[in-house]
């Protein structure tokens, strides 16, 4: 197999942290090599090098006469207010006499969105779609290049699992054309399934290639540099009061008469397929949204709809799904922003005890063991997946009565995916209430108590987690409800 790219000895430091250090990495023609690696490990920090983003500190990268490289980031590159269309031939539309050919623009897009099976109109604005859609508009556009190596830096954190099957076929067709793909994923199975070989960093290291069929088990192991005991360490007890009780709340057209109850001590799931409507009802009961009719109850208390201040007031939490545009400030430090919902209630004598904060937002990173060179450290240096870890972590040290999780562990390492359960746990044992919304289906059960699973905006069937098997969810969440 012809070698497309090869890099010898990289090394990048940033201000604080040795983000590389030697790496050895290559690409053949026709093969899926996959960058396997803890959140923060340097992954994507490798991936800016090949690209010629960042400029190594020592060491070399050398691409193949006349091969093309291209790039799906991990943060969109995207511009919101354009059009589908325009976003896929961004800097590079059809032109005919000199002005833009926008009747041919359609076409093309129409193709390529079909190509990626996404049937929306191209005329679109960017930002109407969800984040997922977005994501597949990000493939499309880079599959249109041409390139020699595609590196897909994380582009199943934010799919479903139909999404990611017709995503991993394209890739195989691609392999099989000779293209030489990187890919970037936390989902071992999505490895067994479609990688050649696999180079694991750790702390900025190559620790070791693993071969095609590697079981989890190695993945994990040479990744993490530990063996993790359960993927789930769910411990389950018996539960309380009714904590959190939405009853009948409805938004028309976007869902209905949604009823979820989740006691002291428990952990209720709330499964289902993109667009089911999940976020709309947690974002409607925490105030964010405005809904029809229903209503909302933490601790007995009725909630005023459409006031998030007085929810967070009665003791609701809610870790969004788009963290990076609703759950951080990415100019400000780790450690403010670990303490923007804690700022009023530490105080001591009436003013904000700063020491107090401190020593508790540091003791959250290290339970969370967010890679940061310290609290000081702006939080839009952090890799995704320790971004993720903060704004978990700041609800977390709010520790309000009923926090809901919407996706918490996407993008996020198995390490980090089972200390954030382990922080649930914690949450659960002391006689709060969780309600995880969650695409990954074996989190949802492994983690749950019980399992409400949504389909077209309603509650389509409710299982016990224990002894529930994905093919049981998925029969709920595919449901067509009748018109
Ligand atoms: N622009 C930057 N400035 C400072 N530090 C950075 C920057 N980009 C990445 N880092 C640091 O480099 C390390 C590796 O990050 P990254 O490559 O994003 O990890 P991964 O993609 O494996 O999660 C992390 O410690 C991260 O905080
Ligand atoms: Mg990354």
């Amino acid at each position: 197999m012809a070698e497309l790219l090869r890099a010898t000895g990289v090394t990048k430091r940033f201000t604080g942290a040795l983000a590389l250090d030697g790496v050895d990495f290559d690409v053949r023609s026709g093969e899926v090599h996959v960058l396997l690696g803890e959140n923060g490990a340097g992954k994507s920090t490798l991936v800016k090098v090949l690209a010629g983003v960042h400029r190594p500190d020592s060491g070399e990268v050398v691409l193949a006469d006349g091969v093309r490289l291209a790039v799906i980031y991990q943060e969109l590159t995207l511009v919101p207010e354009l059009s589908v269309a325009e976003n896929l031939f961004l800097g590079r539309p059809p032109r005919r006499f000199g002005v833009v050919d926008q009747a041919r623009m359609r076409r093309d897009a129409v193709a390529l969105l079909d190509r990626v099976g996404l049937a929306v109109d191209p005329r679109t604005k960017l930002k109407h779609l969800g984040i997922a859609q977005q994501q597949m508009v990000e493939i499309a556009r880079a599959l249109d290049q041409d390139a020699g190596v595609l590196v897909l830096d994380e582009p199943t954190a934010v799919l479903t699992d139909t999404e990611t099957d017709r995503l991993l076929e394209i890739m195989a067709e691609l392999r099989d054309q000779g293209v030489g793909l990187v890919f970037i994923t936390h989902h071992l199975d999505e490895i067994r399934r479609i990688a050649d070989r696999s180079t694991v960093l750790r702390d900025g290291r190559s620790v070791g290639v693993l071969p095609r069929g590697a079981s989890v088990e190695e993945m994990i192991e040479l990744m993490v540099g530990r063996s993790i005991s359960e993927q789930y360490p769910r411990h389950r007890q018996d539960p309380g009061e009714v904590l959190l009780k939405i009853d009948g709340l409805t938004r028309n057209g976007v869902f209905q008469d949604v009823s979820i109850e989740v006691r002291a001590g428990e952990v209720v799931g709330v499964a289902g397929l993109v667009g089911a409507g999940r976020t709309e009802v947690v974002r409607a009961a925490f105030g964010a949204d405005r809904y029809d009719s229903g209503h909302v109850e933490v601790g007995g208390k009725r909630l005023a709809g459409g006031d998030v201040q007085a929810a967070v007031r009665a003791g609701l939490g809610l870790v969004p799904e788009d963290r990076k545009g609703q759950g951080l400030v990415l100019t400000s430090s780790v450690g403010e922003n670990l303490g923007l919902v804690t700022l009023g209630s530490a105080t001591r004598f009436g003013v904000v005890d700063r020491g107090g904060q401190r020593e508790k937002a540091a003791g959250m990173a290290s339970a969370l063991r967010v890679k940061t060179s310290g609290l000081g450290q702006e939080v839009r240096e952090l890799s995704g997946g320790n971004q993720q870890k903060v704004v978990i972590g700041k609800w977390l040290l709010a520790d309000p009565k009923v926090l809901v999780l919407d996706e918490p562990t996407r993008g996020v390492d198995v390490g980090a995916k089972v200390e954030i359960y382990e922080l649930v746990n914690r949450m659960t044992a002391a006689g709060r209430a969780v309600l995880l919304v969650s695409s990954d289906l074996p989190e949802v059960i492994g983690m749950s108590d019980r399992i409400v699973v949504m389909a077209h905006g309603r509650v389509a069937g409710e299982l016990p987690a224990v002894g529930t098997t994905q093919d049981q969810v998925m029969a709920l969440a595919v449901q067509e409800i009748p018109a």
